[in-house]
C-alpha cells in the first residue's frame, strides 16, 4: 500500500477539484424534483461540467472485471445502494435518490462528492436515514488527524449508526484520491478504534458510508454496475473529499450548496475549506 502525500501544489489542485464537484450538485439541486429522470439529471450535470471545464471522471471509468461506465454520474434511488445507472424513470414524491459526481481538472486532479435529495415530502423513515447517514459520514470525519488511524474512522462511523438500529454496507468504501480516481488507502466505515494505517499531513481520501435501513447484505444487477440492497430496503450515502491538515481535517467539498454541517462538529478552524 502507498498512500501519496499531497504537497502545497497538489492541494490546492484538490482544493478546485472538489469545489468544482461539489457545485455540480448546487447546480442541479434546483432540478431534482418530482418528474424528472435521472437521464436528465446526468444531462444537467453533464452541461455543468462543459461550463466549468471539467470532464467526468466515471463516463467510460472501468475497473478490471466491470464494464464501462456509461454515465456522467451515478444515481442511486431507493435500494440502490451505490453505482446507479441514470435512466428514463421518473422520480416521483417519496423517493430518496444519491446523485455521485466526479469531476477530472484540466489538470488532471479528481475530485468526488455526493448528496442524498428527498424528493417531494418522504416519510420519517427516509428522513431519518438520510440525516443519520448524513451525521455518521461527519463522525467519521471529525475522526481526521494526524497520528489517528483509518480504524478510528470506521468505527466512528460504525459505532453511531448501529447505536441507531441500522447497518453499515461492508464491500464498498472511501478510497484515497488524487491525480487518480481511486487510489490507497481503502477507507473502510467500519472498524476497531487503533487499527488500520496512521494519518498523515497531506494524505486525502473519501469518507462515503453507504447506510441500510434493513440488514447490510447486497447484490450486484445484471447491468454489472448497479448494488441493491438484498432484502430490497433503502438505502442512503453521502460522500465529503477531506485533507488531513497538520492539525485536523479540512474538508475539501464543500460549495455554497453544502448542507449545513452538524452541531456536534464544533472544530469550526479544521473546517474551514
Ligand atoms: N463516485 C464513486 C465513488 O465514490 C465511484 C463511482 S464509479 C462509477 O467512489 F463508475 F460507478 F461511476
Ligand atoms: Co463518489
Ligand atoms: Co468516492
Amino acid at each position: 500500500m502507498t498512500i501519496t502525500i499531497k504537497d502545497d501544489a497538489g492541494i490546492e489542485a484538490m482544493r478546485k477539484a472538489c469545489r468544482l464537484a461539489a457545485e455540480v450538485l448546487d447546480a442541479i439541486t434546483p432540478h431534482i424534483v418530482p418528474g424528472i429522470t435521472t437521464l436528465e439529471i446526468d444531462r444537467l450535470a453533464a452541461e455543468h461540467m462543459a461550463l466549468q471545464g471539467t470532464k467526468s471522471a466515471t463516463v467510460g471509468y472501468q475497473p478490471p472485471g466491470y464494464p464501462p461506465y456509461p454515465a456522467h454520474l451515478c444515481t442511486s434511488v431507493n435500494h440502490v445502494v451505490c453505482h446507479g445507472i441514470p435512466n428514463e424513470k421518473t422520480l416521483k414524491k417519496g423517493d430518496i435518490v444519491n446523485v455521485d459526481v466526479t469531476v477530472i481538472t484540466p489538470e488532471g486532479w479528481y475530485g468526488d462528492t455526493s448528496r442524498m435529495f428527498l424528493i417531494g415530502d418522504c416519510s420519517i423513515a427516509s428522513k431519518r436515514l438520510c440525516s443519520l447517514t448524513y451525521e455518521s459520514m461527519w463522525h467519521g470525519i471529525t475522526q481526521v488527524k494526524p497520528g489517528a488511524r483509518l480504524g478510528d474512522i470506521g468505527h466512528a462511523i460504525q459505532k453511531f449508526i448501529e447505536g441507531h438500529g441500522l447497518s453499515i454496507v461492508r464491500e464498498f468504501c472511501g478510497h484515497g484520491i488524487g491525480q487518480k480516481f481511486h487510489e490507497d488507502p481503502q477507507v473502510l466505515h467500519y472498524g476497531r478504534p487503533g487499527t488500520g494505517e496512521e494519518l498523515l499531513p497531506g494524505m486525502i481520501f473519501t469518507i462515503e458510508p453507504m447506510v441500510n435501513i434493513g440488514r447490510r447484505e447486497i447484490k450486484e444487477l445484471n447491468d454489472g454496475w448497479t448494488i441493491v440492497t438484498k432484502d430490497r430496503s433503502l438505502s442512503a450515502q453521502w460522500e465529503h473529499t477531506v485533507l488531513v491538515t497538520p492539525t485536523g481535517y479540512e474538508v475539501l467539498s464543500l460549495s455554497e450548496g453544502s448542507p449545513a454541517i452538524p452541531d456536534f462538529v464544533h472544530s469550526a478552524s479544521s473546517v474551514a475549506a
